[in-house]
């Protein structure tokens, strides 16, 4: 019986797409679905050129691979894993592999490969970006644990991964779970990266009076030049839309409340859980929470109306400060990203290379954008970079839009336009910059009522007060 080199277990679009890749790229591949109507699906859609064979029971599955076993999850994070690995793993051999490339939680991960590891079985997390489209014509792939069994797979995710420069989107990215993780991370930014551009919008729209029409035109410039990235160009697009149920365009009848899967949530999680700020990623998680609160939200936009806005004394200004703002706050929260991975690689000895983690979100994974070729020039030339902030390449653009920032934050404020992830960006860039901080007060206070103590800028050691109750 011929054998397959790959195998894929769920076969919903991201699993099928991902799937054909693989075979367009030479590769003989099974699949399974517990759902009957897909495997059919799959067999109608190859073309003749693609070794594709899908099949009806999971000892079937496993019976068409080639040892060792190379089997890519393709089912939704958390129990549906845990379900699979329990009904596989009893068919597998000593040495075969098991990928989850689902968004699975980086803890789920280590605990399955623990597991998997105690029946010599290999199991690594993958983390695969690009949406659907993504997965059929070359997503950006961050595959991380076993390194034997990374090496395995290693030619395959490179012919599959999308390609900047000639190079593939895909490096080993540490170790254990550090797959997972810097997926998870790259979705973080990305919730603030649609932050930004979401209130980028709204100042746009209420700042400027600019409908999509102009809206498309903006855009289409910002992403012509140096804010190109995958997010602007799909917003541009978003701008011409329309709808098929009314006259209008379909972004002005989608409602304002934002969904969340969770990936956002874990980010945050861990930035605190480990000790990273990265506040516009929190801000972008939670701005989504009080979204869905439209009905409060509708009765205190009643109760506290708002004055008019004010027009922006020259618009074309305004728009480019606006444009400015959004690239500068953008290039913060990817800051706030990586100084995350730099802690986490640390915290857990994921060893994360965080030169190559930017090289493969260069091309293929939603947080693209040519901004990610100036932070890989600068891990060339520091590898060991605890903040982009921190690099004088970068810190020359920063200088440069700065003052961008501050006007369009202030324009918000003034007007009472909600800019929660475009104020956290700013404050977090003035709070990273300052010298002295004055949580020498807080100190203070928590040593007044608590005792907890002090260190001072003067002589080492711990300290602490007896303060002094004034008799008033
Ligand atoms: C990607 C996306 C993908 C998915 C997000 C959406 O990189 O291809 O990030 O993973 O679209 O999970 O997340 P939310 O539903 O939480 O916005």
């Amino acid at each position: 019986m011929e054998k397959y080199n790959y195998g894929v277990i769920g076969l919903g679009v991201m699993g099928r797409n991902l799937l054909y890749n693989i075979a367009d790229n030479g590769f003989s591949i099974a699949g399974f679905d517990l759902d009957e109507q897909k495997i059919k699906d799959l067999q109608d859609g190859a073309t003749s050129e693609m070794k594709v064979k899908g099949t009806q029971t999971l000892q079937d599955f496993v019976a068409a691979l080639e040892t060792p076993r190379k089997i890519i999850l393709m089912v939704p994070a958390g129990k549906p894993v845990d379900a699979v690995l329990g009904n596989i793993t009893p068919l597998l051999s000593d040495g075969d592999i098991v990928i989850d490339a689902g968004n699975s939680y980086f803890k789920d991960t280590e605990r399955r490969i623990a597991d998997l590891a105690s029946k010599n079985l290999h199991f690594m997390g993958i983390g695969v970006s690009g949406g659907e489209q993504g997965a059929r014509r070359g997503p950006s792939i961050m595959p991380g644990g076993d390194l034997e069994a990374f090496k395995l797979i290693q030619p395959m995710l490179e012919a599959i991964s999308a390609k900047v420069n000639g190079e593939a989107c895909t490096a080993y990215m540490g170790k254990s779970s550090a797959g997972n993780y810097v997926k998870m991370v790259h979705n973080g930014i990305e919730y603030a990266i649609m932050q930004l551009i979401s209130e980028a919008y709204d100042l746009l729209r209420k700042g400027a009076n600019l409908n999509n029409d102009q809206l498309y035109q903006v855009f289409k410039e910002w992403n012509n030049g140096e804010m190109n990235s995958f997010l602007i160009e799909i917003t541009r697009d978003i701008f011409q839309q329309k709808d098929d149920l009314t006259d209008g365009y379909l972004v002005d009848q989608i409602l304002d409340k934002a969904g969340a899967k969770g990936t956002g949530k874990w980010t945050s999680e861990q930035a605190m859980e480990i000790g990273t700020s990265i506040p516009t990623i929190d801000i972008a998680v939670t701005s989504r929470i009080l979204s869905a609160y439209k009905e409060e939200r509708v009765k205190a936009s009643q109760l506290y109306s708002k004055n008019e806005i004010a027009s922006p004394e020259n618009t074309e200004q305004f728009i480019k400060e606006v444009g400015e703002a959004l690239y500068l706050a953008t290039l913060i929260s990817y800051a706030q990203g990586l100084a995350l991975l730099v802690k986490a690689s640390e915290e857990y000895q994921f060893e994360i290379p965080l030169k190559d983690v930017v090289k493969i979100w260069r091309g293929g994974c939603i947080i693209r954008s040519v901004l990610l070729e100036k932070f890989y020039l600068a891990y060339t030339k520091d590898i060991n970079l605890s903040n982009i902030l921190l690099d004088k390449d970068i810190s020359e653009i920063v200088k440069n839009k700065i003052s961008s920032l501050r006007k369009t934050a202030a324009f918000a404020a003034s007007n009472g336009i909600s800019s929660l992830g475009i104020q956290t960006a700013l404050g977090y860039f003035d709070a990273y910059t300052t010298e002295s901080l004055p949580v020498n007060l807080i100190q203070a206070q928590r040593d007044y009522f608590g005792a907890h103590t002090y260190q001072r800028t003067d002589r080492e050691g711990v300290f602490h007060a007896s303060w002094q109750t004034a008799n008033n």
